[in-house]
């Protein structure tokens, strides 16, 4: 079957959902992935011609119940590298390469031979591993609730070829620490919790309500705030004099988010914006 054709069928039953040149973006995504063929070898011969077109049907019918591009390809880029996904895993978004550019730019303040470094909540382990990829003297440890995300993340970190230390454990609740994570002793510790408050539903895409892990995405209205009380008294006794708390955040909740570190006696807070102008983090320091 000639590609052509069956990039028309994409804009024929696509272009009203998501518009002709986000279509195009997906149908050169997928011909890459699929058969390593870049538009422009396509552009230069438009009568390629592909023996099996099934993936690519495949394709077309999960585009049009919405699926992210990401889950159906099974990859995505981080900071500069790839990343696997799949429906356990939050898809890495860029302000979190923000958080991970902020941290990356602040640890040469840490004057130390090994830099401990805790990433709770992993998910996918873009943030573990992208600071393990750029911080040469890190040890990095990532941790999640999720059994599943935690393999994912460690097929991402042999992908990646760092090594990380994975834990599985509910930041919640102590009962589920090992001896050795409630003494460890870290001089940063990042993490983007679940944030959106279920009130704010109806601000979001359909393809990311129906397919992104809920686990990953939401928390009650009633108290918005539970990761990041539970993880900043974590913080208030493992991080090591000096070290930093680095939290992406509800952008509603900046200050509420000021007040929960200034309360828990971190010092040097400062609230970030990403580029769209959003409150989107916060960094403390343990004094
Ligand atoms: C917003 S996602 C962030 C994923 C990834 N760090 C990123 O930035 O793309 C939040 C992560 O927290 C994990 N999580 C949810 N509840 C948790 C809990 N009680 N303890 C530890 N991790 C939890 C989810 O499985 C999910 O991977």
């Amino acid at each position: 079957m000639k590609l052509k054709d069956i990039q028309q069928q994409f804009h024929l039953e696509l272009d009203d959902i998501y518009g002709k040149e986000e279509v195009d973006s997906f149908f050169f995504l997928l011909i890459e992935s699929f058969y390593n063929l870049t538009r422009i070898k396509l552009a230069m011969d438009p009568e390629t011609l592909v023996n099996d077109s099934s993936k690519l049907k495949e394709a077309l019918e999960l585009l049009k119940e919405e699926q992210p591009i990401q889950y159906i390809l099974g990859e995505t880029e981080f900071y500069g590298l790839p990343f696997k996904v799949n429906p356990y895993t939050l898809i890495p978004r860029p302000e979190t390469e923000e958080l991970v550019e902020w941290i990356i730019k602040h640890q040469p303040k840490l004057n130390h031979e090994t830099l401990n470094i805790l990433d709770i909540g992993t998910g996918s382990g873009c943030i573990a591993i992208s600071l393990a990829k750029n911080i040469p003297n890190a040890k990095v440890y990532a941790l999640d609730v999720s059994p599943e995300a935690l393999k994912m993340a460690r097929q991402n970190a042999e992908l990646n070829n760092v090594s990380i230390e994975f834990i599985e454990a509910n930041i919640l609740n102590p009962d589920t620490w090992s001896d050795a994570f409630k003494s460890m002793s870290f001089s940063v510790i990042v993490s983007n919790p679940p944030y959106v408050r279920e009130q704010e539903k109806q601000l979001m895409k359909p393809n990311v309500l129906n397919n992104e892990p809920h686990l990953a995405l939401f928390v009650k209205d009633e108290n918005p705030l539970l990761f990041y009380k539970a993880i900043a008294q974590y913080a208030s006794s493992n991080l090591e004099k000096q070290g930093a708390l680095f939290f992406e955040i509800n952008e509603f909740l900046g200050r509420e988010m000021i007040h929960l570190l200034t309360s828990n006696h971190f010092v040097n807070i400062q609230l970030k914006q990403d580029i769209f102008k959003k409150d989107r983090m916060i960094k403390g320091e343990k004094n």
